[in-house]
């Protein structure tokens, strides 16, 4: 219907229809980007999971291909569920995914390319010794899937880990293999942690410890540290942890104050699920890719006939302090910039809103940076205060004034603010330490009653003093996506206005607090869409 199309993405991954879940498989293989994702062929609900596939050289412009692997054996008659691509001898891809057998069993299976000298892997085999990997032994046979990109240890053997659990534990099998076809459970799972219920898409890989290039999968040095990304199903939020993964034993052991579950790090703060990383030999760099739901009850999203985005993919790094993650959009993504508006250094004293006109408000990037040189009061913040970032953003957003903040921008906005998702920073001391909090507010994002509006929020490790603190917002007709602090947070949300579409959407700079922050720098760019086609 005519009512729902301003939702659609101008430059984010969509399907033309129907319904769209995890990113599988990311690859490049001969300078071609791959990604493969679950996708339902028949509706825009979730079922019927068969592997879409879709090419790209530059991770921004796509082709559609045909699907990759579909039910075809009943190893996987059931639905063809995530799973991961890794290089062989010879740069020779090989997948390896969850199938779904004729006893709804989950089953491990693999998938060779049929033509190594396609780059675009269009065919896709399946090698008779399928499945390769059962739930037996004790294993549950409906929490045993998705199957991470396997690495070589140091004698040689593949390893991979499942997703899993056991009671509520949380659980990482292991399994080794000489020849990729014959694998071996290990009698421990690589990691496990109590309370956390089902590890979806669990994604293990190492970082450099100085700089912002990847490594590849399977490298193990005194110069890496390793990560550990597990798709919690009770909460469906992204979290992990830095550790060290110790090869002799085959154990991953998180460093301390790096937590399991939810009470640890999380890769967005919003919406972003079941995310997979890949090495970009390339350009040597770890991409992150992500699912962004719909905030449409079910009822709206199937009558608006698709569901699912994929977040713009995100280089993927190890912060200075080695204690987080750090995310920024492609660089790619930039050159759908058109007509770029810059704004001096500008006083935002307290209480003003001040547009930022000459850009299409509803497909857009801005970059805008804050100094908080002379701070007034500022407000005390408790240790309860301290727990629960998103309940301080929903009890303080853009509307309830600060001393310092909340400012920052008012995106997808209407004319006169009726509809507005509000991104921005608000200033808080604790035990004489400042505490930045940084906030999506959805609660005035649409005049519709239906959609889900619920805030986001998080506490950004900038110390507000000695550092600008900068925010940075791709906005997409549905979609917002936000980095704070060059990267140490990300938020995103879906938003479905009724006014602050197309040409009805504008772009705020504002300042909620009573002390004046100074704007070091303001750009923001029109967005082109970018180059869809179906093959
Ligand atoms: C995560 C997930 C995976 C599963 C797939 C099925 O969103 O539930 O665990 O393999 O989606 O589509």
């Amino acid at each position: 219907p005519k009512d729902h199309l301003p939702y659609r993405t101008a430059f984010h991954f969509q399907p033309a229809k129907n319904w769209m879940n995890d990113p599988n498989g990311p690859m490049v293989y001969k300078h071609v980007y791959h990604l493969f994702y679950q996708y339902n062929p028949y509706g825009a609900d979730w079922g019927n999971i068969v592997w879409a596939h879709a090419t790209s050289t530059d991770l921004v412009n796509w082709i559609h291909l045909k699907h990759a692997i579909y039910p075809s054996a009943p190893f996987d008659i059931n639905g063809t569920w995530s799973g991961s691509a890794s290089f062989l001898k010879g740069k020779k891809p090989a997948i390896l995914y969850t199938g779904i057998d004729p006893q709804r069993r989950q089953v491990q299976n693999l998938a060779f390319p049929k033509t190594l000298s396609d780059p675009y892997l269009i065919e896709w085999t399946k090698p008779p010794q399928n499945p390769l990997m059962e739930p037996i032994n004790g294993i549950n046979s409906s929490s045993f899937r998705d199957p991470t990109t396997s690495w070589q240890g140091p004698d040689g053997r593949w390893r991979v880990i499942i997703g899993n659990k056991r009671g509520h534990r949380g659980m990482a099998v292991l399994y080794r293999s000489k020849d990729f076809v014959h694998w071996t459970k290990a009698k421990h799972p690589l990691h496990s942690a109590k309370d956390t219920g089902m590890w979806e898409c669990p994604d293990f890989y190492p970082v450099s410890v100085e700089g912002e290039n990847g490594v590849d999968t399977s490298v193990i040095s005194k110069s890496v540290k390793h990560v550990l990304k597990n798709s919690l199903d009770d909460t469906r939020h992204d979290y992990y942890t830095i550790g060290t993964y110790y090869t002799n034993k085959d154990r991953y052991i998180p460093d301390a104050g790096s937590i399991d579950g939810d009470a640890g790090l999380r890769y967005d703060y919003g919406k972003f699920y079941a995310s997979k990383t890949f090495f970009d030999d390339v350009k040597n760099r770890r991409i992150l890719w992500g699912w962004i739901n719909e905030s449409l009850s079910r009822e709206d999203y199937i009558k608006q006939g698709w569901s699912g985005l994929q977040a713009i993919p995100r280089k993927i790094w190890l912060d200075k302090s080695r204690k987080q993650l750090v995310q920024w959009p492609v660089v790619e993504i930039e050159k759908l910039r058109v007509n770029g508006v810059h704004l001096p250094r500008t006083e935002l004293k307290e209480g003003s809103v001040h547009e930022i006109s000459g850009v299409t408000a509803s497909q857009a990037d801005v970059e805008v940076t804050f100094e908080l040189s002379k701070m007034g009061k500022i407000e005390e913040i408790d240790s309860n205060g301290l727990k629960n970032p998103q309940y301080l953003c929903s009890q303080k957003g853009a509307a309830v004034e600060g001393s310092v903040g909340p400012f920052g921008l008012l995106v997808l906005a209407s004319k006169s603010l009726e509809e507005r998702t509000a991104v921005f920073f608000r200033v808080f001391k604790s035990q004489n330490k400042y505490v930045v909090l940084m906030c999506s507010d959805q609660s005035r994002s649409s005049l519709r009653e239906e959609p889900d509006k619920t805030t986001y929020g998080t506490f950004l490790n900038v110390d507000p003093l000695r550092e600008k603190l900068s925010l940075r917002s791709l906005i997409d007709h549905s979609i917002v996506e936000s980095f704070g602090g060059n990267g140490k947070a990300c938020i995103t949300s879906r938003v479905y206005p009724k006014l602050a579409i197309d040409g009805g959407a504008h772009l705020y700079v504002f300042n909620n607090g009573t002390s004046s922050v100074m704007i070091s720098s303001l750009s923001a760019w029109s967005m082109k869409g970018a180059q869809i086609k179906y093959l």
